[in-house]
């Protein structure tokens, strides 16, 4: 069965993000040509970069960079749900997609932002980033605004729209991982 991870990109003790990747999570849920697992940066404990060598050597030193690797080679596609912080996506997000390579290669990514703007800016950001470690961004987003989603902008009530939005962005990453998966087996098949 097709694998995909949702990325929760905020670690703070109260965040907005847990409603958000809740909502995109039981939504995913309702379909059968997936499954989908949540993924929790804050659980995974990943300190500011720290290994000697770059990800694309893929020669981990320290154990939580094996456990990180582990955790995301198991998944054929992500949906990664952030918000935005100055203008781009938080730095522990960053920071976790920067300790890998190979795991993210080859592999499609969907965009969930949210913020005053509907997180424009980070899914940008996100979208150039992700570009470079060779994954498939999607085309269909979700941008999730302060001033139509949320209630005071901590009670997160999605739009019927979002929801329309949210349905797109996840056929297209059902399809993706789908195809990609067979397209890694054929290059390792090659190699
Ligand atoms: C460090 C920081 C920087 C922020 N910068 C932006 C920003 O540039 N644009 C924006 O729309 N919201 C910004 N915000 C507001 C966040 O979008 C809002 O707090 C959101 O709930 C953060 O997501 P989280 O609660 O899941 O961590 C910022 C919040 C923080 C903590």
């Amino acid at each position: 069965m097709t694998r995909i991870g949702i990325i929760i990109g905020s670690t703070r003790p109260v965040r907005n993000g847990e409603q958000v990747a809740a909502w995109v999570h039981d939504l995913a849920s309702q379909r059968t040509d997936a499954e989908f697992e949540l993924i929790d940066l804050r659980g995974q404990r990943l300190p500011l970069l720290d290994e000697p060598k770059p990800a694309m050597w893929g020669d981990y030193r320290h154990e939580h960079t094996k456990a990180w690797s582990a955790r995301i080679a198991e998944f054929d596609g992500f949906v990664v749900v952030t918000p935005e912080y100055n203008g781009t996506a938080p730095g522990a997000l960053i920071n976790a997609f920067d300790y890998l390579f190979a795991e993210w290669a080859d592999k499609p990514i969907g965009l969930v932002s949210y913020g005053v703007l509907g997180g424009a800016r980070a899914a940008e950001q996100l979208r150039l980033m992700c570009g470079t470690l060779q994954m498939a961004v999607m085309g269909p987003q979700v941008l999730l605004s302060f001033a139509t989603d949320f209630e005071d902008q901590t009670a997160f009530r999605p739009t019927e729209r979002s929801v329309a939005a949210l349905t797109a962005l996840l056929d297209k990453t059902v399809t993706w991982s789908i195809m990609l998966a067979k397209l890694r087996e054929t290059a390792l098949a090659a190699a």
